[in-house]
């Protein structure tokens, strides 16, 4: 059942987008590390589990500093991941299955191994010195103002050569480009260029409200509201100067028109939760900017049915007009899903991203439930938790457990982190055989979301649910309804949805039950949930 808006649809709203972290997908040539090949020899995986597009962090020629946050090259792959054969290789076999592809942009810093880099620090005469931001020390010697790193201490280090402070949003290793001037911009554009001619299929655009600084470089006042040991050192201050300046709108666009050069790409932007949902929204711009400004608000909620159904209410009001929604329950800088919430609930979560209205982004793993992994001191790898102990993202960044083989079958030598001791039974290959395990629930809700218009492009309406502890809401698209009903609670729930008449329980998060029902009395168990034909 198809009609127009359907086919109007773009592959990007009606799809679902899952993020590879590619050191950790598989690792094809012993090395520890995953890379492009492995990821290459997974894409019938992919496909039979149902996604449509795959996002991959970064994978330039990197130091490593932050795991290829830190780019020395935009326009070629990391000997450790491949090189461009191995990229294209992927690329033509992904879009033979009918998979996009989607790089990792990182526009705000480059590595301090970056020729331009090397050439702004060699001298202040250097044509490339204003390429990033430079600036004097205080009379006292102290940096030019109290702007904080967002992994501790200052944002600016001194450049004893040359004899001027630079600044970093986040390591001393990634210093920030000078989005003020211009030849920036323009090289940036060509960088996306290169990757569209290649045949990429979008973007998602690294910390983009960093962009722009305040061009008067003015103090941070402290932030009020900052916690001592809870909060990120970085969050003691109010960043009004150092990001989200207005005029990265400006820039968003000029993205957008070069995307806009080529058919049918997507940019997807990472931007705060903590910003208002205004500001989040104002990313769409005027639909001339980001086609999907990340919505982290899920990820940061209580797990309750009364906070999640308040947060997807108010943001499907505050959508403007044409904007596409979008959800996340994970990534590589979050705790798992398995393990914030629980397993059992992660089997809601499951269902929640897959039936609300809007792109879901599934993080890799997280379809056969994996949890964060406890890191031994000795084994730390994020820079993030050797600045700051506690906030590091090795836990959530651990090999994919394809099977019960050694090392999780993720790769024949040791891997570059610990593989979860869970592996020999949370992997891909006993999930698969497995009819009722998570992987087989994400398998059917992706292969079902896809062939129901009602769930990939239909309307969304939450009803009022009867028990205080369930999430109930209706995607309707023309005479197609899909009713879903998800019980956030370990107690088992009665509702009654008047008016409804009988329903046909298509799925559970259970995998165990299809039967018609009777909607004035629905039965659900301990964090239940089920999507419901109605008639
Ligand atoms: C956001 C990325 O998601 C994170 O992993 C990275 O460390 C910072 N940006 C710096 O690029």
């Amino acid at each position: 059942m198809r009609d127009h808006s359907q086919d109007q649809a773009k592959w990007w709203q009606q799809g679902v987008i899952y993020q590879i972290y590619p050191r950790s997908f598989v690792d094809s040539n012993g090395d520890g590390v995953g890379d492009l090949p492995g990821i290459t020899g997974q894409l019938d995986y992919l496909r039979w589990l149902g996604v449509d597009a795959i996002w991959l962090s970064p994978i330039y020629p990197s130091p490593m500093a932050d795991f290829g946050y830190d780019v020395a090259n935009y326009t070629d792959i990391d000997p450790l991941f491949g090189n461009l054969d191995d990229f294209d290789e992927l690329l033509v076999r992904a879009h033979g299955y009918g998979l996009r592809v989607i790089l990792d942009f990182v526009p705000n810093h480059t590595s301090d191994q970056h020729p331009w880099f090397t050439q702004s620090r060699s001298s202040r005469a250097n044509p490339r010195r204003d390429w990033y931001i430079w600036r004097d020390a205080k009379p006292d010697g102290s940096p030019p103002n109290n702007w904080l790193s967002d992994f501790g201490g200052s944002a600016w280090t001194w450049d004893e050569r040359t004899g001027q402070y630079y600044l970093h949003s986040f390591l001393p290793e990634q210093p920030d480009l000078n989005w003020r001037n211009p030849h920036v911009r323009a090289a940036m554009l060509d960088v996306l260029r290169f990757w569209l001619g290649r045949g990429v299929d979008g973007f998602r655009v690294d910390v983009i409200g960093f962009l722009l600084k305040d061009d008067q470089f003015r103090d941070e006042p402290p932030n009020p509201n900052y916690v001592a040991g809870k909060d990120s050192p970085g969050d003691a201050l109010l960043r009004l100067y150092s990001r989200h300046q207005p005029g990265v709108h400006e820039i968003i666009r000029s993205f957008r028109r070069v995307l806009d050069e080529y058919e049918g790409r997507v940019s997807i932007g990472e931007i705060s939760s903590r910003l208002s949902l205004s500001a989040q929204t104002a990313f769409y711009g005027d639909g001339d900017e980001l086609h999907l400004p990340f919505n982290f608000g899920l990820i940061h909620l209580p797990w309750q049915a009364a906070a999640i159904s308040r947060f997807v209410d108010v943001y499907e009001v505050a959508l403007p007009t044409r904007a596409w929604p979008n959800y996340v329950l994970g990534n590589h800088d979050q705790p798992r899903l398995a393990s914030r919430v629980g397993i059992a609930q992660a089997r809601v979560g499951a269902m929640l991203l897959l039936t609300l209205r809007g792109t879901p982004f599934v993080y890799y793993g997280d379809e056969i439930g994996m949890h964060d992994v406890e890191i031994l001191p000795d084994q730390v790898k994020d820079p993030f938790e050797k600045r700051i102990p506690g906030k590091g993202r090795d836990p959530q960044r651990t090999p994919m457990q394809w099977s019960a083989e050694p090392h999780a079958g993720f790769s024949i030598a040791e891997p570059w982190l610990p593989v979860a001791p869970d592996y020999p039974t949370v992997n891909v290959a006993a999930q698969r055989d497995n009819s009722t395990s998570m992987l087989h629930l994400y398998q059917r809700l992706m292969q079902y979301r896809k062939m129901t218009p009602a769930l990939n492009v239909g309307s969304y309406r939450s009803l009022m649910s009867t028990a205080d502890d369930c999430f109930v809401y209706l995607r309707q698209f023309g005479g197609q309804r899909r009713l879903i009903v998800l019980n956030f609670s370990a107690a088992e729930q009665t509702l009654t949805l008047s008016g409804l008449g009988e329903g046909r329980i298509v799925i559970s998060t259970y995998l165990d039950r299809e039967e018609t029902t009777n909607l004035t009395s629905l039965y659900l168990r301990s964090y239940e949930g089920c999507i419901i034909e109605l008639v």
